[in-house]
């Protein structure tokens, strides 16, 4: 650990408080930031005066070091911040131009769309091109994958990194999969994850999904202020870690299609509004046959537009790149082609679909949603 981040380097911290500290998943000074006074109070059991006055101490500690802005800081220094800010290749050229280059860090970007709109594979694709050098669009960093659905395959990262010419074995290294059993495992991991994040050098952080198992725990009516409640505690950690270490922060939200819905956007993200206030940039994936739509929505600085991309061997992929796969173009005939340019893969993509929709279609009832705001 880098020595300014130890707990014992804030002056009035003793070996008491930093036992105390680390007992409660608290390892360094950034992880103070991270989780709060009135956290910090809460998991320690120490007083609220105590715990304001150590995180004080944190901040005050990391402005000196220079780790973050003071709290009053021109906007040269924070233009100066954002220069910091590094961008991690989608891998694709239409994806990039949306994300105008690439997934930004100090950021939490929410993607969500409906079941088989290629979020995990949006989220596999980018666990591999962070670990691009910087010259070719990554930023030579880990990754920490929380998988909450189970949907994390190290097959997919081989097959991906292959496609970009990578070393699937070195890849495969740089990945730490924490899997999520229920939502306080899930909450807990995070918290943990400051000393993760530094000694694997994490410039990603992906949480797939990140309000699923929320979903599947609190229900029925009188619960759901209190999901909202750790959903909202959860998903704000996660953007305070993106801000605080410097590495982007990808979150996963499935949305059902309703259509019964006439007025508006027919899908709304299944986290309610907790999830959208806090990420930076909200990125709705949907279903166009065989080809994706990805869609900026409510972005700080970027105009909402939309491009089509499609899912593949390369995990996201532009459209053209799809078409022109080897092998499986032989198989496509001339006439098919002019009649119908979106069914490269068509058979074994729609099986595929067919049974996530079986899957789903319990859950698709659940109408708690609109009670959100
Ligand atoms: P949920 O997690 O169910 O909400 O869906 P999601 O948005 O995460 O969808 P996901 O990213 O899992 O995308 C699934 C789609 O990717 C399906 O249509 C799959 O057929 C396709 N897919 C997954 N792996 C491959 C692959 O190796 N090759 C190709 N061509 N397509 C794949
Ligand atoms: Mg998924």
């Amino acid at each position: 650990m880098v020595e300014d981040l130890r707990l014992d380097s804030l002056e009035g911290v003793g070996p008491v408080t930093t036992r105390k500290l680390s007992d409660a998943g608290v390892h360094n000074v950034m992880d103070l930031i991270v989780r709060g006074p009135v956290e910090i109070a809460e998991i320690t059991g120490m007083e609220k005066e105590t715990a304001e006055k150590i995180v004080n101490k944190a901040r005050q500690h990391l402005v000196e070091t220079g780790l973050i802005s003071r709290d009053f800081v021109t906007a040269t220094e924070v233009y100066k911040r954002r220069q910091d800010i590094g961008k991690i290749t989608t891998g694709t050229n239409c994806l990039d131009t949306l994300f105008d280059g690439g997934i930004e860090t100090q950021a939490l970007t929410e993607v969500y769309g409906e079941f088989g709109s290629g979020k995990t594979q949006f989220a596999h694709t980018l666990a591999v091109m962070v670990q691009k050098p910087k010259s070719e669009g990554g930023l030579d960093g880990g990754v920490l994958y929380i998988d909450t659905e189970n949907t994390f395959r190290p097959e997919r990262i081989v097959s991906i990194a292959q496609a970009h010419e990578m070393d699937p074995e070195k890849v495969l290294d740089r990945i730490i999969v924490a899997r999520a059993y229920n939502s306080a495992h899930q909450t807990l991991i995070l918290e943990e994850a400051g000393p993760v994040i530094e000694e694997n050098n994490i410039k990603l952080i992906v949480a797939d999904s990140a309000v699923g198992l929320f979903r599947a725990e609190y229900l029925g009516r009188g619960t759901l202020s209190n999901r909202q409640q750790k959903l909202n505690h959860f998903v704000h950690m996660l953007s305070r870690i993106a801000e605080t270490y410097n590495c982007a922060a990808v979150a996963t939200n499935q949305v059902m299609a309703s259509p019964d819905v006439f007025f508006g956007d027919p899908t709304r993200p299944i986290g309610g509004n907790v999830v959208a206030h806090t990420s930076t940039y909200r990125v709705y994936f949907k279903k166009s046959g065989k080809k994706r739509i990805a869609r900026m929505v409510d972005s700080p600085h970027h105009p909402e537009e939309e491009v089509l991309f499609a899912l593949g061997e390369a995990g996201v992929m532009d459209i053209e790149d799809a078409e022109k796969k080897p092998g499986k173009k032989t198989a496509k005939k001339a006439t098919k082609k002019d009649k119908e340019p979106d069914t490269v893969e068509s058979v074994e993509l729609e099986t595929v679909e067919s049974a996530k929709l079986e899957d789903k279609s319990a859950e698709d009832s659940d109408d708690l949603e609109s009670m959100e705001e």
